[in-house]
């Protein structure tokens, strides 16, 4: 391979690296989840025991997975990490749970995702360290019993209701990820901004701030866009003026919203005279995935009071029609 190539590449993955912070003091915003978290860290370490199983829910793209490397960085273990769509058969589970040395951190993202035939085999993985497996078919079949080094599973979740309750029940630790506030936002976004070696105005990080949904991955993703705005541009430093012009080429709006989620309103408004409206019918009118409807796009405007759930369907609101400049008068006709 090209040398520069070889080099690009080093950088880039030293860049991811820092990109996420290694320690709890690092990590910006979630304080209560980080104050809670570092007691049970500490008090799991004073009692040379492994930390109880967590389970980390909310919103995609708030630092699930970067929480879940800095509790073993911080417990001093290693992690291991599996995905929940990619476990499909038992024996998937079972080669991940017996590569497990002591004291390991098994983190899996997605983890309402696993078929629930499988998940049963986690129960007793989580509660006795033993994985019961069966080996052979019909007739010659038996159950054998592994024991497995005390371990801490880490799971992390955006629907937390989608988790069967023998599953939620066996974790001990149960942290919920809110958005940041601008504030914290803006404190991520600086430090971003330090760590590609790119100089930022105060201004011009809370207006990134503010169109991030409340999501560092938006902040640090439309951080690097601005970047390559600047870049271009000559500019050495990234200020106000650069970064409404690059955000507003990319179609975020002011309060973060970006094409996706105007489509998703206009059409409840046009299509379905402001709701209600069923996900399904949504999800085909714009030509989304009902799920990333469901995990990325609803969750924020929900929160935020531009979209509202009712049992018959999503009701656009007063809020999004005066956001959107569209009069309720227009569309009811
Ligand atoms: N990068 C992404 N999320 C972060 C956070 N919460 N704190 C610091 N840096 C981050």
């Amino acid at each position: 391979m090209d040398e520069n190539i070889m080099h690009d590449i080093d950088n880039k993955m030293e860049y991811e690296e820092k990109l996420r912070p290694s320690f709890i003091k690092e990590y910006i915003g979630q304080d209560e989840v980080k104050d809670n978290l570092s007691v049970f860290i500490k008090a799991a370490k004073i009692r040379d025991e492994s930390l109880d199983h967590t389970l980390l829910y909310g919103p995609p793209g708030l630092g699930k997975t970067t929480l879940a490397f800095i509790i073993a960085n911080e417990l001093g273990v290693n992690i291991k990490t599996a995905s929940g769509p990619a476990i499909e058969k038992s024996g998937d589970l079972a080669a991940i749970l017996s590569s497990l040395e002591p004291g390991d951190v098994l983190f899996i993202d997605e983890i309402h995702r696993i078929p629930r035939f499988i998940e049963e085999i986690l129960y007793s993985a989580m509660e006795d360290f033993t994985l019961d497996i069966i080996i052979g078919s019909d007739g010659s079949s038996r159950s054998i019993k592994i024991d497995l080094p005390p371990f801490t599973l880490v799971g992390a979740t955006t629907r937390v209701g989608d988790l069967s309750s023998p599953l939620r029940d066996r974790f001990g630790i149960i942290s919920h990820l809110d958005y940041y506030s601008i504030s914290d936002l803006t404190k991520i976004v600086k430090r971003t901004a330090k760590v590609f070696g790119v100089e930022i105005e105060e201004e011009a990080a809370i207006e990134l701030a503010k169109r991030s949904r409340g999501t560092p991955r938006i902040a640090n993703r439309l951080l690097k866009r601005v970047r390559d705005f600047a870049i271009v541009n000559n500019k050495d430093i990234i200020d106000l003026n650069e970064t409404k012009d690059s955000l507003n080429r990319l179609k975020v709006d002011n309060d973060g919203l970006d094409e996706t989620d105007h489509k998703l309103l206009k059409s409840i408004i046009y299509k379905f005279n402001g709701g209600p409206v069923g996900i399904d019918a949504l999800a085909s009118s714009i030509g989304e995935e009902k799920g990333s409807i469901e995990d990325v796009y609803e969750p924020y405007l929900l929160q935020n009071g531009y979209l509202k759930r009712t049992n018959r369907g999503r009701v656009v609101t007063e809020k999004a029609y005066n956001h959107l400049g569209i009069s309720h008068q227009e569309t009811l006709f």
